[in-house]
């Protein structure tokens, strides 16, 4: 484990699961030739920052970052090494050149389906020479050429099955960062997560933009999930992000009978106002899409619901924002995810008359984000009394504690041995927080 790797690698990784799955693939595109990971950024050989791009203040944070890595660099360089810098993911796709003008420390730019280039590129941004931007390739050579071996450590991983978007919400970039959808061939994706499940693997995430949009060679995501639900080993399987309007009849089918498939399912809508709703192009109505959950919870009453918010789109007014409030109160959301609408230069939204004041928004979020809170409460509330099922991941930070999530992705803590790390326990929950569950192992009963 001590192995001291020949070059030192730095990922930082910011946004979306997508570029956590990307990072671990750049990290093992760079292992065969020899760059190991390491945790901090100082003195490395080469350090990536897997940027995202889906609002400001996400890309804000990366020309900062990279301010201090600058330093670093520079250190480096005084001392007679040398630090290579490569931008990767959406702001990298999104800003290639400006990057290397904004901040002439860059030394390669590399968009997210060209990261199988990343030797290439660092061999040419060593030699100095060539062209330094690789931002345009089709996903399909990209999956094609990153190594079949994946370096996993843990008992959960993502897997990345869809990628791109076609919706054009109006006021997101990633149809234009991330580029088309486009789905991985079934056979990949059953081999991948075999050999996941080869090496200790219990719960997979399918990971795509709009993953229930896939469609590999006519394939279904629910013919997709029931095939992985065959794989020895494999106990569970989650997906995200989904699209209303893509939640096939089939996949709805599928949570009601698979076992394997855990009843918790992200599937944001964005806002409740029919208005707002049409002017992001969601194609999509607040009343369809409570029928929708009503559909779901019908093949799986149980199941969890999450989702995401955007709050202050050019021309809501207060009326629209109460609709919105209105539709989580309807719907109830084991949690969430709300944001300010954040204007994205390029995107339709961005140009739309009636944009909204942040002070606005602050105050809207604030009043959204309580109201998911008490939800949010009120469902871990929900659990106490219950025994559930709960994958125990690893050690929890006091001694003796470890650390799981129920088939709810709610983080379970419970006293317990390592040696239950990578099992599903049976756990009886005695106190819920905002945040986590805590119980005790049930004990096992003897049959006579
Ligand atoms: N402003 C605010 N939130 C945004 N999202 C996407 N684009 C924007 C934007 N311009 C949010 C949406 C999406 C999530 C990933 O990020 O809610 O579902
Ligand atoms: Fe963005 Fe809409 Fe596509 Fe989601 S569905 S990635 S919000 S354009």
């Amino acid at each position: 484990m001590s192995e001291t790797p020949q070059k030192r690698l730095f990922i930082k990784t910011y946004g979306c699961q997508m570029n956590v799955y990307d990072s671990e693939r750049m990290a093992d595109v760079l292992r065969p030739l020899g760059y190991g990971v390491v945790d901090e950024p100082e003195g490395a050989d080469l350090v990536v920052l897997n940027t995202c791009h889906i609002r400001e203040k996400a890309t804000e944070k990366v020309y900062s970052e990279l301010g201090y890595i600058k330093q670093m660099k520079d250190r480096k360089a005084e001392a007679g090494g040398r630090m290579t810098i490569a931008v990767a993911g959406c702001v990298a796709q999104a800003e290639g050149k400006e990057i290397m003008n904004r901040q002439k420390a860059v030394d390669l730019v590399v968009g997210p389906q060209a990261y199988h280039q990343l030797p290439e590129l660092i061999a040419r941004a060593h030699r100095a020479t060539g062209e330094r931007l690789a931002a345009d390739f089709a996903a399909d050579e990209k999956f094609d050429a990153l190594p079949a071996e994946r370096h996993v450590t843990g008992v959960t991983a993502f897997l990345t099955v869809q990628e791109g978007c076609d919706k054009f919400c109006t006021f997101c970039v990633v149809p234009y960062t991330r580029g088309g959808e486009w789905s991985r061939p079934v056979n990949d994706i059953v081999e991948e997560a075999k050999r996941l499940a080869d090496q200790g693997v219990r719960e997979v995430t399918l990971l795509g933009q709009n993953v229930n949009a896939y469609d590999g060679d006519g394939s279904t995501l629910a013919k997709l999930v029931r095939q992985l639900a065959k794989i020895d080993g494999l106990d569970r399987i989650r997906y995200t992000t989904s699209h209303p309007r893509d939640m096939g009849d089939d996949l709805i089918e599928a949570h009601g009978e698979l076992p394997e498939l855990m009843p918790y399912l992200h599937l944001p809508v964005q806002a409740g106002s029919d208005k707002i709703l049409k002017a992001m192009n969601r194609d999509h109505t607040a009343e369809s899409y409570v029928k929708l959950i009503e559909k779901i919870r019908a093949a799986r009453p149980d199941i969890a619901m999450s989702g995401d918010f955007i709050v202050g789109f050019p021309g809501e007014r207060d009326g629209d924002f109460e609709k919105t409030l209105e539709l989580v109160r309807e719907v109830g959301f084991a949690s969430a995810f709300s944001f300010k609408y954040s204007r994205r230069p390029g995107t339709p939204a961005s140009a739309m008359p009636g944009q909204v004041d942040e002070a606005v928004k602050a105050e809207r979020l604030e009043r959204l984000n309580q109201l998911l809170d008490e939800q949010q409460r009120a469902f871990n509330a929900s659990q106490v009394g219950k025994v559930l099922p709960v994958l125990f991941e690893k050690a929890g930070r006091h001694p003796g504690q470890i650390v799981g999530r129920s088939p709810y992705l709610q983080a379970v803590h419970a006293e317990g041995g390592e040696q239950l790390i990578g099992t599903i326990v049976p756990v009886h929950i005695e106190s819920a927080a905002k945040m986590s569950l805590a119980g005790r192992l049930e004990p096992v009963l003897e049959t006579a």
